[in-house]
């Protein structure tokens, strides 16, 4: 069926999955809602978007994001209220980064409003693929590829901005154990670790593989230079509480600029909580570990939500934290940005963009 809805042409799916939808036995990042944006960049100028039932698509073999890597994405989410409203969490925050990656890769960076009401279109429609259950949402991946078919190593000419839904709860099952990475390196200074590229992901399978068979669930990664300091968690920015304050590793052009990172840094102020964004030497956490200092660690991330990290593995030491009951920040933050995203909380920061 064919709809003109406002400006974005749609085309309704004949074959909806929902009715197969489980929540209860809900993998991440593996079953998909019914529909997509599809929007070209062709001759100099973004096309217009369309909303299409989700499937494969079409690519040539020589597109330029298989080859060299101009590839982006996001992570984003909505929730559904508990009035059934649905709600995108800090939309104009993704659309920002997503245009810093564009940058970065020399690729043509989206209008705000054709992000914005592109989404809103989208998930409107597949509104229902949104769960009403704590801990549930509905993850938005916005993407970017270069799709021109070319072998010289240049900015394509064509790209592809798609967006796709996936139905989630938390992405790790249960408190993370992690080893921080003293090997391999996942960005440096001067490159392109701010970024959200597809090639930072690839880049961090290996070394992520090799501390899964060591039964880490993830590694957090040091400076590229000395190894010395720490930078971020694989899915996730860092954080930890040593003494009463909220310590986390300072942006740079090697760590991604987290929205949920933003997110937590703001409400630690708002309560008056001492926040520190610095350099963090491995050192310190251990010396805070061995002085009871170290109260609390955590990732945070869209898909990750708040990890609390149960242990820390220094070369042969394993940190253990505290069991997770007692942790007071980790635990009080994670609920309220739940109570905000689910409008159980005010919204003093107007985070929450209603859809429909
Ligand atoms: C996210 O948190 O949205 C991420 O991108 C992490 C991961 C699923 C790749």
């Amino acid at each position: 069926m064919q709809t003109d809805q406002m400006s974005i042409s749609t085309t309704v799916t004949s074959a909806s999955k929902l009715a197969s939808l489980d929540l209860d036995n809900l993998q991440f990042g593996k079953v998909f809602a019914d529909h997509m944006l599809v929007m070209d960049y062709e001759n100099g100028a973004w096309q217009e978007p369309k909303i299409l039932p989700y499937g494969p698509i079409e690519v040539s073999p020589a597109m330029a994001a298989l080859h060299y890597g101009q590839a982006l994405f996001e992570g984003m989410k909505a929730y559904k209220n508990q009035q059934g409203q649905v709600q995108l969490f800090r939309p104009q925050a993704n659309w920002a980064r997503l245009n810093e990656s564009a940058k970065r890769l020399c690729m043509p960076e989206i209008p705000e409003e054709v992000f914005m009401e592109g989404l809103k279109q989208l998930i409107s429609l597949d509104a229902d693929w949104v769960p009403q259950r704590a801990g549930f949402s509905l993850y938005i991946r916005p993407f970017m590829f270069g799709s021109e078919g070319l072998l010289g190593v240049r900015p394509a000419d064509q790209y592809k901005f798609m967006v796709f839904c996936s139905p989630a709860s938390s992405y790790y099952a249960e408190p993370v154990r992690v080893k921080i990475e003293e090997h391999y390196t996942r960005a440096v200074e001067g490159g392109f670790g701010f970024a959200k590229a597809a090639g930072n992901y690839g880049g961090s399978l290996l070394p992520a593989k090799l501390a899964n068979e060591q039964g880490f669930h993830q590694i957090i990664w040091t400076d590229g230079r000395e190894h010395n300091y720490i930078e971020e968690s694989g899915t996730m920015n860092v954080m930890f509480v040593l003494d009463g304050t909220l310590v986390t590793p300072a942006l740079s052009t090697s760590i991604l600029a987290g929205i949920t990172r933003d997110s937590v840094l703001q409400l630690a102020r708002d309560w008056g909580m001492k926040v520190e964004e610095r350099r963090i030497p491995i050192k310190e956490i251990v010396d805070a570990y061995h002085s009871g200092k170290l109260e609390d660690a955590f990732g945070t991330g869209t898909a990750a939500t708040i990890a609390h990290i149960k242990s820390i593995m220094h070369q042969d030491l394993e940190m253990m934290l505290l069991p997770v009951a007692e942790r007071k920040f980790s635990n009080k933050v994670s609920q309220e940005l739940d109570n905000i995203r689910y409008g159980i909380s005010p919204d003093p920061h107007g985070w929450m963009v209603p859809v429909q």
